[in-house]
């Protein structure tokens, strides 16, 4: 059997049990997915590589710790962050490290991808400048949009777009301007989790958006009421979950991932 798992800390109310397990059983792959809340994030990871553990998930707060104990990828490098580690190279080439990958990013871009949006060319405001923001930015940029990062601290806006491809910074007062030319507003803040708010005005959004929201709890935020009241496209936050999900189990088990299977275990775990 092959085991698999998350280290986080907190990490009990994690979906990736159940979604990782459903794409093991629906492939009949011998194999579980365990958490675990480690207290120092470079011993859990030699321990795993001595205890035979096939592949790890990693989440906060150790998505950057980690990145000193693996062989860090092009994507997880530029990033600063691993969500992924692959002990399959342990014992064989590269001095037994494991890798470390980061798939938020192509869980960003798979999640457009499944809603048959081209980013190319686009124009696309993000919110947020943090860790998860990090993430959607490069995947949007990427993809060939021209990202305008707007932060409440807009300081980190500048900072993140000084690192992305024709992205560029600002604060929270530029956005309403911003979106009437957009293509595309992802939310890669935390507002609106567990809370009806939003990051954006409703009267900012129209038709010709499409509105992706990194929260997924609920999975209809107030920003995705407001944006299909608007007329615009939605995308929720469960879909970022499922592909970052979906493209680890792909790295891991070498595999296509049963996707409809896992995304409908993740969904039923959600309102
Ligand atoms: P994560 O790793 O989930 O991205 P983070 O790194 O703490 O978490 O980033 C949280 C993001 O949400 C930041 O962009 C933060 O803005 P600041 O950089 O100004 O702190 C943003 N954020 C959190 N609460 C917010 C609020 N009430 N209004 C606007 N932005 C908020």
């Amino acid at each position: 059997m092959d085991v698999y798992g998350l280290i986080g800390n907190p990490v009990g109310h994690s979906l990736s049990p159940p979604m990782h397990e459903a794409g093991y059983e629906e492939l009949e792959i011998d194999a579980r997915y365990v958490t675990y809340e480690p207290e120092d994030a470079g011993a859990a990871i030699e321990a795993a590589a001595d205890l035979g553990i096939a592949g790890l998930n990693v989440t906060i707060p150790f998505k950057q710790d980690v990145l000193d104990h693996v062989e860090p990828d092009e994507t997880a490098e530029r990033i600063g962050a691993v969500n992924t580690v692959d002990f399959s190279s342990v014992g064989s080439t590269n001095g037994g490290r494991p890798t470390g990958h980061n798939t938020d990013v192509a869980g960003v871009r798979r999640s457009f991808a499944h809603h048959d949006v081209d980013l190319d060319g686009t124009t696309a405001v993000q919110i947020g400048a943090g860790g998860a923001g990090r993430a959607i930015a490069f995947a949007l940029a990427d993809a060939g949009a021209s990202v305008h990062v707007a932060n409440r601290t807009a300081s980190k806006a500048h900072d993140l777009a000084s690192d992305v491809p024709r992205a560029e910074g600002h604060g929270l007062e530029a956005v309403p301007d911003l979106l009437a030319d957009a293509d595309v507003l992802a939310n890669a803040t935390s507002v609106g989790m567990d809370d009806d708010v939003s990051p954006v005005d409703a009267d900012a959004l129209h038709e010709d958006l499409v509105v992706f929201d990194a929260v997924y709890s609920p999975i209809e935020t107030r920003l995705l009421a407001d944006a299909a009241a608007a007329g615009a496209d939605t995308i929720d936050g469960a879909w970022m979950l499922l592909f970052q999900g979906v493209a680890a189990f792909e790295r891991w088990t070498g595999e296509a991932a049963p996707v409809e299977a896992m995304n409908a275990a993740l969904r039923s775990h959600l309102e």
